[in-house]
């Protein structure tokens, strides 16, 4: 791909105590400026495979995987990592300073920056995400949506070009998860930032450009949410939990009521049965 931020080929990776391969010739291709999700059963290496993209573990297949045009190896992994912000699950473990604005000032300390100049980062990035007010706060009182606001800012801060997100969204309430995400699109659109993320959130994959279905640490499905969230049986086949319009659409075919056939996101399933209601 022209355009690829990240491009994976033929990676294999095994853990020393395992007898089997956790990644098996996995290729992928992330197109710049897109968002691209990864589902995949427990288990299927989605983690193991953000490890390696990040420096976490090493990558033991030569030449395997590039990122911003650069064959990630032991000499290029420090300024790789530099452009990449990864937002893990569980934010308490990601909490290093007193307050909101040293948390997100600390991944800066490194660049060399002018006191003056660093705030003024900090105080950007917190306004960027809607958390400036909450500039001294103490970590620890933030809810867990906060708390990933904030991861996300420290992201900003360090004007990454690429946010990883592995179950970012998963510790919190349904509505702190749409707001993140809505958060996360409009970082999208307003500064071409690239996305990665893992879920097991089906509906979530439909923010996305292309989803990446993994399974026995390959790549199984791949291509636009409008692909795959009918690919019904397939998506079962991998362990993968339905989308509620697709197990919606089935039930009510059964009944001989037919809704379009497409994958429809939950505001467009309500607007179909409303439709449907009042046609009654
Ligand atoms: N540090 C480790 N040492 C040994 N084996 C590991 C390690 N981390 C993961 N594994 C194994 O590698 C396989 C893939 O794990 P991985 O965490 O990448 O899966 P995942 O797709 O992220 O799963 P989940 O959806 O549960 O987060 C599993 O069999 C797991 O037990
Ligand atoms: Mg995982």
């Amino acid at each position: 791909m022209a355009d690829a931020l990240i491009e994976v080929k033929n990676l294999s990776f095994r853990y020393a105590q395992h007898d089997s391969m956790t990644l098996d010739h996995l290729s992928l291709s992330v197109e710049k400026g897109s968002w691209t999700t990864i589902v995949g059963r427990n288990g299927s290496g989605k983690s193991t495979l953000i490890k390696l993209l990040t420096g976490l573990l090493e990558n033991k297949s030569q030449d395997a995987i590039s990122l911003f045009g650069r064959v990630l190896s032991e000499d290029t992994v420090d300024k790789i990592r530099l452009h990449i912000g990864l937002v893990l699950q569980n934010p308490d473990n990601q909490f290093v300073g007193p307050t909101v604005a040293d948390d997100v000032a600390f991944g800066l300390e490194n660049l060399d920056l002018s006191r003056g100049h660093m705030e003024q980062r900090v105080k950007e990035a917190l306004e960027n995400v809607g958390m400036l007010d909450f500039y001294d706060w103490e970590p620890a009182r933030l809810s867990g949506g906060q708390k990933q606001r904030v991861a996300l800012a420290g992201v900003l801060a360090l004007h990454s070009d690429l946010i990883i997100l592995d179950e970012a969204t998963s510790m919190i309430d349904p509505i702190g998860r749409q707001s993140l995400l809505a958060l996360v699109k409009q970082l999208q659109n307003r500064f071409g930032m690239t996305i990665l993320s893992v879920t097991h959130d089906i509906e979530e994959t439909f923010l996305a450009d292309q989803i990446l279905v993994m399974d026995h640490g390959g790549v199984a499905l791949q291509g636009r949410p409008s692909q795959i969230l009918i690919e019904d049986q397939a998506l079962s086949g991998f362990g993968i939990e339905l989308p509620l319009s697709r197990t919606v659409q089935r039930d009510l075919l059964a009944l001989s009521i037919a809704l379009p056939s497409g994958y429809l996101s939950e505001e467009e399933l309500i607007d179909q049965l409303w439709q449907l209601y009042s046609k009654k």
